[in-house]
């Protein structure tokens, strides 16, 4: 039972002193790795990973060919800044080899896991002599997994999964006491940058948590698009999370004068404190209409957007 720590209790200073001291006794004088994603969890491991172990601590960010555009460029760049090198690492061909023809929900999260820390992570450990990964897992991680709502990627002991038997190495997670609120403020007084710790959520499997149905280069391009119009036109509304997702329906519609049989994309925006539960954030119907205008006209193939208006519980934030 992981005891949780909430945002009201936290005590940030004592919170970062304790987790260096862990992190430095679990690692020793060997060296550790972390994967950066950019996300809030991940970016906030890598300032108090670095604070343990200084250089000792390799950042990797893994290019899985599913995120949003630009972002390993901008990742990178950003944690440059902050004295942090982090290493870009493509592995985009072995996602979508093992993505190829899935359509299930909960086998394309465990293709992802098997490619992440199988394969691309398994790797990069043996070449660095590396024992130990840290993660950002957080408590709402471990809480869908185990209650079977959906396989977060980087849970496994909760799941009877011994790390260093499957994979060969050690993980920390010096946040899974932690909600989104509290990682929050451990990145802010880490020092990152306010538009990395006040950063909207985003899936560890990334885009591919957006494509209902099968993952392919082209559909993943298709949602990437739609995410710059959606991000653009919801980052001021202060809500929790917004998206695009990508429907494997096909509907008609009409182009030029002409039939166009094309495709259809949801738009989600939540609000919410800490993704347990969370409501559609009402937008007004000059947001609904240029979403839906620079999402048709911006995104090829798409001739039909739709608003989700179901709440969390029954729904989910992702669709996948
Ligand atoms: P759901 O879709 O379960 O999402 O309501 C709750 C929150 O978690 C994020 N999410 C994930 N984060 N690995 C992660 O690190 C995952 O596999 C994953 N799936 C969902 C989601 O974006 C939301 O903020």
């Amino acid at each position: 039972m992981i005891k949780e720590i909430t945002a009201r209790e936290l005590n940030s200073e004592r919170f970062i002193n304790d987790k260096v001291k862990q992190i430095q006794h679990a690692v020793g004088d060997g060296m550790a790795i972390n994967a950066l994603s950019g996300g809030v969890d991940s970016s906030t491991v890598t300032m108090l990973g670095h604070r343990a172990l200084g250089k000792r601590l390799k950042t990797v960010f893994i290019e899985n060919g599913l995120m949003r555009e630009g972002e390993s460029e901008h990742v990178a760049a950003l944690f440059q800044k902050l004295g942090i090198f982090v290493e870009v690492i493509d592995a985009h061909k072995e996602f979508f080899a093992a993505l190829k023809g899935i359509a299930d929900p909960e086998e394309k999260r465990e293709a992802i896991t098997q490619t992440f820390y199988q394969n691309v992570f398994g790797r990069i450990i043996k070449e660095s002599g590396a024992k130990h990964l840290l993660q950002g897992t957080i408590l709402t991680d471990v809480d869908e997994t185990v209650a079977g709502i959906k396989r977060q990627h980087n849970v496994f002991e909760q799941l009877g999964i011994d790390p260093q038997e499957a994979f060969g190495y050690r993980i920390l997670e010096p946040l899974i006491q932690l909600r989104k609120d509290s990682v929050r403020k451990i990145g802010k007084a880490l020092g990152l940058p306010a538009e990395m710790f006040e950063r909207i959520p985003f899936p560890g499997p990334a885009l591919s948590a957006r494509v209902i149905g099968k993952v392919t280069p082209e559909r993943i391009e298709t949602v990437r698009k739609a995410t710059i119009v959606v991000e653009r036109l919801l980052k001021d509304t202060g809500a929790f999370q917004y998206m695009a997702i990508l429907h494997e329906d096909r509907v008609t519609g009409m182009r030029d004068g002409k039939r166009d049989f094309g495709q259809q994309i949801e738009v989600r925006c939540w609000d919410s404190v800490d993704a347990r539960i969370a409501t559609p954030t009402q937008l007004s119907f000059e947001i609904f209409e240029k979403l839906a205008g620079e999402i048709v006209r911006d995104v090829p193939g798409i001739v039909s957007v739709t608003y989700n208006i179901a709440q969390k519980p029954p729904s989910t934030i992702e669709a996948v």
